[in-house]
């Protein structure tokens, strides 16, 4: 989207590791733009377009032992940038610069390990070394056994006497660990001083971006007309605004209200785009419709697919009246899009068909603004800050598109729904009071499809159970519960049930993901 032209940029060649999106990462930390391209599609063409100004090799699982194996254009040795192979992208520097790999047996090394200096000091590695032993992430099954000429060693460990190796007068750098993981520590210095010696100056940063963008949405879509599905979470809301800033009245943001959103959530969104932005905004009040298709359904699929489908009719429906529309706005963020090789090849399995407006494209003939594509879940929500939008509402929790629905176990109705808006927002109410929310990536209520018997006051009761959820997550792929203490939980479960009537009984979910999932449905 931006004009990548203007980056100084770092290529990224992947071979295949389970954690290359992790190199991007701290490359971003560092403010240095890097794309990350599958072996496969980088060839001499393609570095001289991309005109990298460092490469790095990624890890990979294939063996360099192996014919046929990945590979990376011979031409990338002869641009005179730094070069840094990784694990698998280290043995495959070895193995074509005329070093040897051997394979395996009894010294491969997963997991921790300690390496230790060899052969005097390296910029790559200066303050890295705190004692003699700097621990660092191994996993690997083959072993550099021969350098290549030029190489000197400069750290090893037990089981990878090339832990460290580097030809400083070609700029190539490579090493058998993993330093963009957790589990070494120290790692980012690594890349910190790699691009500092490839002469990186952090020119990636949000105020830049958004100049960019800006400059790039404006060229995309000239004077045609954009629509944009707002849900009011984060990834939608930045897009509208960036697209906004550069377009004006040329973008029309459609806010569906399916009739299962969160106490106050429509009327806060409207206020939010219409009144404080000025944009135009189409408010799709079509409860009614999706609460009557959903009457009767409690099968989890059946409701996420008729709210998927739904979504797309009422969103093409108004759509459609739009003249000129040509463009359509998503919030499509780097995670989504980074093509990584994938040597497993199988199918997937489907836990849960996600909500989204991906057919829509194709089926209304329009083409793709994605603002967002290059960018991490924290610099969106940087961006978002950057462009003026209240911290409270960039530092949301993710809210699911089937919305409420998903929370409502058994058969949807309006009383559960009221019962279920009223509790949820009592919860998210002690959450803050608590100053806890932003240590939670995700908390909610679900409503039981279960009545139990209850006693207050004098009286019986017989009325919903309900169930508190609330998670950390770094990316939602996998979750803890949250550690709340007694006190919180029992104050919290009183005000809810004194509070919302409807509730009698109120559970904490302690499941983790895997093997449960944050969603109930
Ligand atoms: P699960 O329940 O699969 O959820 O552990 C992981 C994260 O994804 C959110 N989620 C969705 N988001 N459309 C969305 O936009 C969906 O259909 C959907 N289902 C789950 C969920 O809230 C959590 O943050």
């Amino acid at each position: 989207m931006t004009d990548i032209s203007q980056h100084e940029r770092l290529l990224i060649i992947d071979f295949g590791s389970q954690v290359t999106q992790l190199i991007a990462r701290r490359l971003r930390e560092l403010s240095v733009y890097c794309e990350i391209h599958p072996y496969q599609n980088v060839d001499d063409a393609f570095l001289k377009a991309f005109d990298p100004k460092a490469v790095i090799f990624s890890g990979g699982p294939d063996s360099v032992t192996r014919a046929g194996s990945p590979r990376p254009p011979a031409a990338v040795f002869d641009m005179g940038v730094p070069i840094l192979g990784i694990c698998y992208g280290q043995q495959v520097m070895m193995q074509m610069l005329g070093g040897q790999v051997v394979s395996g047996h009894g010294t491969a090394e997963f997991g921790r390990a300690f390496v230790t200096p060899a052969n005097g000091d390296l910029e790559l590695l200066q303050g890295w070394f705190k004692t003699d032993k700097e621990q660092v992430w191994m996993s690997h099954g083959d072993h550099v056994s021969q350098i290549a000429p030029g190489f000197e060693v400069y750290g090893t460990s037990p089981n990878a006497p090339y832990a460290i190796t580097a030809d400083v007068a070609r700029g190539f750098y490579a090493v058998q660990f993993h330093p963009e993981v957790h589990h070494t520590p120290n790692g980012a210095m690594l890349y910190e001083n790699f691009v500092r010696m490839a002469g990186f100056t952090g020119d990636w940063t949000m105020g830049t971006y958004r100049e960019q963008a800006i400059e790039a949405i404006r060229e995309q879509v000239g004077d045609k007309q954009v629509i944009c599905g707002l849900s009011g979470g984060v990834d939608s809301s930045v897009a509208a605004v960036l697209i906004h800033e550069a377009i004006g009245d040329q973008l029309t943001c459609v806010f569906v209200d399916h009739g299962l959103l969160r106490k106050g959530e429509a009327e806060e969104v409207v206020t939010m785009f219409r009144d404080n932005y000025n944009m135009r905004l189409i408010h799709a009040d079509e409860q009614e419709l999706f609460l009557g298709e959903l009457d009767g359904v409690s099968d989890p699929e059946k409701k996420r697919k008729i709210i998927g489908r739904l979504f797309i009719d009422v969103f093409q429906k108004h759509a459609d009246g739009i003249e000129g529309a040509e463009f359509l706005a998503q919030g499509t963020l780097y995670p989504d899009v980074i093509e990584s090789v994938s040597f497993s090849g199988g199918p997937s399995v489907t836990i849960k068909s996600h909500h989204n407006v991906g057919g829509l494209p194709e089926k209304m003939g329009l083409k793709l603004v994605e603002p967002l594509r290059e960018l991490f879940k924290d610099e969106v929500r940087a961006l978002g800050a950057e462009l003026g939008l209240p911290p409270s509402f960039i530092g949301r929790h993710p809210f699911p598109g089937p919305g409420l629905a998903i929370r409502c176990p058994g058969e949807i109705t309006r009383e559960k729904l009221d019962i279920l808006r009223e509790a949820d927002a009592v919860y998210i109410d002690q959450i803050r009071k608590h100053g806890l929310y932003d240590d939670i990536w995700q908390a909610f209520v679900a409503i039981l499809p279960v009545r139990t018997v209850g006693v207050m006051g004098d009286g019986r009761t017989y009325d919903f159970a309900c169930a508190l959820r609330a998670v950390t997550s770094v990316d939602g792929m996998t979750a803890d519960y949250y550690p709340f203490t007694h006190e919180f939980l029992g104050e919290t479960a009183t005000r809810i049930i004194n509070e919302v009537q409807g509730i009698n009984r109120v559970t904490y979910d302690i499941t983790s993901k895997p093997p449960g999932t944050i969603e109930w449905e």
